[in-house]
């Protein structure tokens, strides 16, 4: 499949001399919900500004549909919506104006169907003769969305559509991707909320310091750098561990009656079937057991905690 957008080699280092990208690659697939899961100053909303035009990169080349952002800009261009992280919304002017505006700007002739057919999409056909100072934040975002939308893209960039929105909010916008999803649109969201990245991406993109560190399916990732743990609920509760059991990566929780078994899920062999023959060579007899996978989180945590380990080692 031919990638709708196409990042080689992109670096950025600011006039300051603060480099926050460092060659990035990274290809989309036509109609895929992609989420770039970093920390606040990773690079995230430098790379989606690179990518739609807007900063020049120091190094590399974007494809937008084919077309170099740079050098064919308005052809690039007009492929792309973008919704900022920052909302711009202290305008007098009406919801209706301001869509129909934002396309004008593409260069694009009115077509108040398709303009009606967005604010329907996005619930906002209601509002479409109120100012925008007047909505409330959440119907502000979805105007933003609109006018990014206004001038019909292929590939919309939402730039932590959800950052400081609150979690009944944060529903509808998922909801909202997921419909514009199904009418064909491929989705770029940038997000540092995990939870975000785990509900709503086919694939993952991890940034950290101006590295893309990873770039998965989201369900591998899950799974591929998802450890496993073994909870083991003892039936007399245990003071430590012992000697024996050294070579197994345990831990003992809720006050002794418990011990928590990591393995990983790649690994051939999760050696439980040894922990067990262990446990009871040492007498530890146990009644119940459960295995719980790790969620993205502790894997996101990993990621980053590994990758600043090697920063500082090299
Ligand atoms: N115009 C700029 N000049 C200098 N440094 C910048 C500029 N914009 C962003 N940065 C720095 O680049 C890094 C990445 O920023 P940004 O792309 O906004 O990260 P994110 O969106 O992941 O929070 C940050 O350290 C930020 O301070
Ligand atoms: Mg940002």
């Amino acid at each position: 499949m031919q990638p709708i957008i196409s990042v080689q080699n992109i670096g950025k280092t600011y006039a300051g001399g603060f480099t926050a990208l460092k060659s990035v690659d990274l290809e989309i697939n036509p109609g895929e919900i992609f989420a770039l899961l970093g920390p606040n100053g990773a690079g995230k909303t430098t790379l989606i500004s690179i990518i739609c035009g807007i900063v020049n990169p120091t190094s590399g080349t974007v494809l937008a549909d084919g077309h170099n952002i740079q050098r064919e800009f308005r052809a690039a261009r007009s492929k792309i919506g973008l919704v900022p992280q920052e909302l711009s919304t202290d305008s007098f002017e009406s919801v209706w104006a301001t869509v129909n505006f934002s396309r004008g700007l593409f260069g694009k002739a009115p077509n108040p169907e398709y303009i009606e057919k967005i604010l329907r999409q996005l619930s906002l056909w209601e509002k479409k003769d109120s100012r925008i100072m007047a909505l409330s934040g959440g119907m502000k975002r979805r105007v933003m969305i609109a006018k990014a939308l206004s001038h019909e893209p292929t590939i919309l960039f939402l730039d932590e559509p959800t950052a400081g929105v609150d979690v009944e909010l944060r529903r509808d916008m998922w909801e909202m991707v997921r419909g514009l999803r199904e009418s064909g649109v491929t989705i770029i969201l940038t997000t540092h909320y995990i939870e975000e990245a785990e509900e709503m991406a086919d694939r993952i993109g991890v940034i950290n310091h101006g590295q893309l560190v990873l770039v998965e399916e989201k369900n591998t990732l899950m799974h591929k750098l998802g450890k496993k743990q073994l909870a083991i609920q003892l039936q007399s509760p245990v003071q430590s561990l012992p000697e024996a059991l050294s070579a197994f990566d345990l831990e003992v929780a809720d006050e002794g009656n418990q011990l928590i078994y990591t393995f990983d899920t790649q690994r051939e062999h999760t050696g439980i079937a040894e922990l067990l023959r262990h446990l009871d060579q040492q007498g530890i007899e146990f009644k119940d057991l459960h295995s719980s996978e790790s969620s993205l989180e502790e894997i996101f945590v990993n990621l980053v905690h590994q990758n600043q380990t090697e920063q500082q080692a090299g």
